[in-house]
């Protein structure tokens, strides 16, 4: 009783003892001085004055002691309202502080190491605060830790070389060091063994290696939620995750795990969510997996499972919402009439060898808000109650089928925000659309009519119409559109002028409208945001002189105005503006005039191609041509769109006869095309020195003299065309060093003499090659060299359909990274998309580098947890 009194005299005593305006006065400076090390841009510590500092917002006081033992400067999700700057060593005066909540910042300091000594600290949460450097030993200190937040600071710049530390935090329970590159041979398992209260386990893309072994003894059985993706798995399932009883989520995606599914995986009762996509799992998919019995949530994609998914493993489940089998070697088949029990949300089936019919049984799923079908071999029409069952689908896949019919008369009251109808067989006019939609991909149809956009598209950042039979003219409305940064409607009949106001504080990146019917005048205001890389006008009736906006285009990467009406010289600033250009396409125009010799500045050129146009004059030097690196350009700077399929660049290229084949990973030909022109001149000595260049065609020129003998020394030729010049002179021998040539066009020119051998050329007999030289003699020419000499017949039987041959080279494009990570936000979405996805993580390391790829892991974590 006496105890009793003491206390609560104690206690009034103590509440006393704080200040009536409820705050300690060094806790007020500390924080005070806390401001002061922070840039606060957006105001939010504006209330951080007065002397009461327990009423300053994200401060919390004890109500009997009156210190600090709150702190949560968490950014609310918008980048404009971070925190810059640094964390200041006075944070250490709110000694009772047991909350630091710090995450959403930008501090681009390193992390503090005097954090260990806030010993009272239950929580600390330092997620996404751009702090770099080594995670600090001390934090070991703070042994009263209950969560512990140190994921995606600043990818692959925070690293952990020990986890020693981690084992005094005996009261841990969650743990999230994503992101943090783990030195493997600090031995992780061991150090999670060591923490019996850890509840959530959280180390996506921390470097670390999972053994399949087994472990003596396995303390960290409260585990309820484990994340391992991204990380690398030695070989099968590890043996201790089947004790793991109280698991709930378990994330081992993108682990290049191998192997099956034991059946110990029914003893996880608990499991509510199960990924498992990327990996190999070699096997039929147990039945286990199946009747879980909470079971909400279950990625298998992009695995290897084989078998048959029937009406009978869906039965088994009962809670199910999200279920992706996508990209297996699994068949499903599900009777038409067969009604589910269940109520998914998402539901992904692309790759699942489903039938010629449409899925009529996925009626059922009536809540579906994403679906996804493509490529199958569904060659059905879209049923007729489709469009109205599923009006709350936000992302629609049917792409890749060979579906049939026509789009209901309007999209306008669905929810879609992402439309992929591409590469199948619908027709008839194209539908208004709902404006929430942010991707609509149609390419690859038999639509026709025009283009409706009666509600402006405020979300619509990629719009692909291209190789469809559309009609009429571009709608002033999309201009509206000022999220759009993919506008391809290529391959249509699309006439009338591009709207004059397109790109207009527009963030347009990629703009294709080539062959179709345009003409007028293209835009001056597509490089207003200059943001733009590709541009492709070609095979259309554009005309006017080179339009001069080009010249604020100083991010273009391709340039193709081929085939258009364009008349006039090329301007001198082509060198210097359109720096970064790698594609260069005026072909078949009527440029006239010559060559401006700033063009031979353009390092990064890999495709120049003046052909068939009145150009004259003789060739400047072009010497830097292709200088730089072009992988290293690309893997540097270039974000692969290739890769994602969004995109597609392709161009026609005269060259040699053969079908060249362009891999995705060879990235671009190098091609210089200066035929059908009025040249003249000795063709100069610097093409000798262009080692990289693949493709040369000069012919159809009045080229004169000799050729120079350090053609010999462009070891990477494959083509070149001479044909109909002036050129006379022998032939040199040195030609017979290009180990690559397949194809060699001298024809119609003045050569003389015997036609050299050996080598490649020995392989080039063809009597056409050399047609229309009377002086020239020797094979493959049915002339002998010598007078007394017999002549040898050699056979020809090559059918040679002309002098030059046209040949369809695909090439790729990508954009700058920079993109995604300034404009995350505009094409988040996207990450949805799994191919983005698998396009990031399934590519090596030294294609797009590390960094690259963490930053897309990054923004797909961050789009995941949303
Ligand atoms: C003081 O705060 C604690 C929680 O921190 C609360 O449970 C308690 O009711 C509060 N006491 C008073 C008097 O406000
Ligand atoms: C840490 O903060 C981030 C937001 O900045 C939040 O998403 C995350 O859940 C927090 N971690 C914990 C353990 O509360
Ligand atoms: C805190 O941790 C560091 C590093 O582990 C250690 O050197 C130091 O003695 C610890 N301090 C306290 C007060 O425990
Ligand atoms: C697991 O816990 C037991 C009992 O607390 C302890 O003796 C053992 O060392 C721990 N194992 C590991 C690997 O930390
Ligand atoms: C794992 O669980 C099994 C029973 O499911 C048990 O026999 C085994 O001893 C456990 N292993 C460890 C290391 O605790
Ligand atoms: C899966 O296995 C194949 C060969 O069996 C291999 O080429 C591929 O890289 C593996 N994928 C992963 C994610 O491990
Ligand atoms: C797909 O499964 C079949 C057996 O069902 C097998 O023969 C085939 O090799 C598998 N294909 C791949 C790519 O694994
Ligand atoms: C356009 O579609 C036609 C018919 O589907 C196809 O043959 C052609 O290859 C497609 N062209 C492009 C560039 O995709
Ligand atoms: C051109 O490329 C260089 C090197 O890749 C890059 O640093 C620069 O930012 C690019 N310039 C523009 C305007 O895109
Ligand atoms: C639409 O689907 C096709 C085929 O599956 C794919 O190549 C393309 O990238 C998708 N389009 C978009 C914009 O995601
Ligand atoms: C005539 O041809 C033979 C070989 O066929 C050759 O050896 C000889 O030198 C030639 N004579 C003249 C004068 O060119």
């Amino acid at each position: 009783m006496r105890h009793l009194l003491l206390s609560t005299f104690l206690i009034i005593l103590c509440a006393q003892t704080v200040p009536t305006n409820g705050c300690i006065d060094g806790e007020r400076r500390a924080l005070i001085s806390l401001k002061r090390h922070i840039f606060d841009p957006a105001n939010r510590l504006s209330s951080w004055k007065g002397r009461n500092c327990c009423k300053w917002q994200g401060v919390e006081c004890h109500n009997i002691t009156g210190r600090v033992v709150k702190l949560n400067l968490r950014s609310p999700n918008n980048f404009d309202s971070a925190l810059f700057g640094e964390i200041s060593p006075s944070l250490l005066q709110l000694r009772d502080l047991m909350y630091l909540d710090l995450s959403s910042n930008d501090f681009h300091t390193s992390l503090p190491s005097f954090l260990g000594s806030l010993k009272n600290l239950q929580y600390l949460n330092l997620s996404h605060t751009y702090l770099t450097g080594a995670i600090p030993q001390h934090l070991g200190n703070l042994s009263n830790l209950e969560y512990l937040d140190l994921g995606y600071m600043n990818p692959y710049t925070v690293y952990a070389d020990s986890l020693n530390w981690l084992m005094h935090l005996k009261s841990l329970k969650y743990l999230d060091m994503s992101l943090v590159d783990i030195n493997d041979g600090s031995n992780w398992l061991d150090a999670v063994n060591k923490l019996p209260s850890l509840e959530q386990l959280l180390l996506c893309g921390s470097g670390i290696t999972i053994r399949s072994n087994s472990l003596p003894h396995i303390n960290f059985t409260s585990l309820k939620v484990l994340d391992l993706s991204f990380n690398n798995a030695l070989n099968t399932l590890p043996l201790w995750l089947w004790n793991l009883t109280k698991l709930t989520h378990l994330d081992l995606s993108y682990c290049s795990f191998k192997g099956s599914i034991p059946h110990e995986l029914s003893n996880l009762r608990s499991l509510n969510t199960v990924l498992l996509e990327d990996n190999n799992f070699t096997d039929v998919v147990p039945v286990g997996v199946w009747t879980l019995p909470v079971l909400t949530k279950l990625d298998l994609s992009n695995n290897l499972f084989e078998g048959v998914i029937s009406e009978i493993e869906l039965s088994y489940m009962k809670k199910l919402k999200e279920l992706d089998l996508s990209a297996n070697n699994l068949t499903v088949r599900v009777p038409k009439e067969w009604t589910p029990t269940f109520n998914l949300l998402v539901i992904k089936l692309g790759s699942c060898r489903l039938s010629r019919e449409f899925p009529s049984w996925i009626k059922g799923f009536t809540e579906l808000t994403y679906l996804d079908l493509s490529n199958n071999e569904i060659s059905d029409k879209v049923p007729s109650w489709f469009w109205n069952t599923f009006r709350n689908l936000q992302n629609l896949d049917l792409s890749n089928n060979q579906i049939q019919g026509r789009l209901p008369v309007s999209l306008e009251f669905m929810a879609l925000s992402y439309l992929n109808l591409s590469f199948n067989q619908f027709e008839g006019p194209l539908a208004p659309l709902p404006e929430s939609l942010g991707t609509l991909d149609l390419a690859n149809n038999f639509f026709s009519g025009s283009i409706q956009i009666p509600n402006p598209l405020l979300n619509i950042h990629t719009l692909r119409l291209s190789n469809n039979s559309i009609v009429g003219t571009i709608p002033v409305s999309i201009c509206k559109s000022q999220n759009l940064f993919l506008l391809d409607l290529a391959n249509n009949n699309i006439s009338g002028e591009v709207p004059s106001c397109l790109g207009r504080s527009q963030i347009i990146r990629i703009l294709d409208l080539g062959s179709n019917n345009l003409s007028g005048h293209i835009p001056d205001s597509l490089c207003d945001t200059e943001l733009t890389r590709v541009i492709r006008m070609s095979n259309n009736h554009f005309d006017g002189t080179f339009p001069s906006f080009l010249k604020q285009c100083r991010t273009l990467v391709i340039l193709d105005l081929k085939q258009n009406n364009f008349k006039g010289r090329l301007p001198d600033w082509i060198g210097e503006s359109l720096n970064n250009v790698t594609i260069l396409n005026l072909s078949n125009n009527m440029f006239s005039g010559p060559i401006p010799t700033q063009l031979g500045q353009l390092q990064y050129l890999q495709v120049l191609d003046l052909s068939h146009n009145n150009l004259s004059g003789s060739i400047p030097s072009l010497a830097n041509f292709s200088n730089l690196s072009p992988e290293l350009y690309y893997e540097k700077e270039v974000m692969s769109y290739e890769m994602s399929g969004m995109y597609m660049y392709y161009m026609v290229l005269v060259t040699k006869s053969e079908e060249l084949q362009f891999s995705k990973t060879s990235l671009l030909v190098k091609s210089i095309d200066l035929s059908a022109n009025n040249f003249v001149g000795e063709i100069p000595e610097f093409f000798g020195n262009l080692f990289k260049l693949q493709n040369l065609n000069l012919s159809g020129n009045h080229f004169i003299g000799k050729i120079p003998n350090n053609l010999g020394n462009m070891k990477s030729l494959e083509s070149l065309d001479l044909s109909i010049n002036d050129l006379f002179g022998k032939i040199p021998q040195a030609l017979s060093k290009l180990t690559f040539l397949s194809y060699l066009n001298m024809s119609y020119n003045n050569f003389s003499g015997k036609i050299p051998t050996g080598s490649q050329l020995q392989t080039l007999n063809n009597p056409t090659v050399y047609i229309g030289n009377p002086y020239l003699c020797g094979p493959p020419l049915p002339i002998a060299c010598f007078s007394n000499s017999t002549y040898t017949h050699h056979s020809d039987n090559e059918n040679e359909g002309g002098l030059l041959s046209v040949e369809w080279l695909w090439l790729y494009i990508g954009l700058l990274l920079g993109f995604v990570i300034g404009f995350w936000a505009v094409c988040g979405s996207l990450l949805l998309n799994r191919s983005w996805r698998y396009v990031y993580f399934g590519m090596t390391d030294n294609l797009l580098g590390r960094f690259n790829i963490t930053v897309a892991l990054f923004l797909a974590k961050l789009f995941r947890k949303k």
